[in-house]
């Protein structure tokens, strides 16, 4: 694992964009397996910057993204779909056919997680996944469990998640309970995983992710047996 700790949120993003731009110049039809929420926003800013400077070429690239509200859909201005268009894909040049969220409107769920792992497997895996973390160590919607949960499926969010993403909404009354996320295997499956935090808040959780046991009541903390992980870290 490499543990890289820089102090500001904008050094994280770019060095974060700097990995997945090489990753894409080395391999222009890689898969990348891509996270919402606040933390990579910047580095998608980034990215976009380099896009449009000529630097990066997306058109080859196929995105899978980790997580999606159960019952909103993609017009949902709340929904991961719907961010992950505004804040990325409408301003470089991935084909959106090749961008795939989970569907937290299919009628079978549990149908549709299934789907979700056969695409992964069928794309070859994930070349490089991006995760954030949550202050209880969840990874994509992995909620702290007696055990890992290997496929996509559907989670009931735990109460300090959807308090921590009642800052998207309006109120807290209307943030989705549930999320239909990735599971453990697709995850550590990727053939690289680059982890951003950022914030003095996150930093017990890598602590614990990272250096104390392996743990399903810590979901990050299996990130210590990839082969290929990177952290960043930002205090500020
Ligand atoms: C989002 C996701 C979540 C977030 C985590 C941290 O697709 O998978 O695991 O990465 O909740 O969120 P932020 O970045 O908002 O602190």
């Amino acid at each position: 694992m490499k543990f890289i700790t820089v102090d500001s949120y904008d050094k994280m993003s770019r060095q974060a964009a700097n990995i997945i731009s090489a990753q894409v110049i080395i391999k222009p039809d890689s898969v990348l397996g891509l996270a919402t929420g606040s933390t990579p926003i910047g580095a998608y800013k980034q990215l976009i910057k380099w896009y449009e400077k000529g630097d990066i070429d997306f058109s080859r690239v196929t995105s899978v993204n980790l997580d999606e509200y159960v019952g909103l859909d993609g017009h949902d201005e709340q929904s991961y779909r719907y961010f992950m268009n505004k804040n990325f894909f409408e301003h470089i040049n991935i084909d959106l056919d090749n961008t795939y969220v989970p569907n937290g409107c299919a009628v079978d769920l549990q149908g549709e997680g299934k789907a979700y792992d056969e695409h992964i497997r069928q794309l070859g895996g994930i070349d490089l996944q991006l995760l954030g973390i949550g202050h209880d160590g969840h990874i994509g919607f992995n909620e702290p469990d007696d055990y890992f949960i290997k496929s996509t499926h559907v989670v009931d969010l735990h109460e300090s998640t959807v308090k921590a993403n009642a800052r998207f909404f309006a109120s807290e009354d209307e943030v989705p309970k549930r999320a239909i996320t990735m599971g453990m295997v697709s995850i550590m499956q990727a053939k690289k995983i680059l982890l951003i935090a950022s914030g003095k808040e996150k930093r017990e959780i890598l602590e614990k992710s990272f250096y104390g046991p392996i743990t399903p009541r810590i979901p990050a903390s299996i990130l210590q047996l990839h082969h290929d992980i990177t952290v960043i870290y930002s205090e500020n």
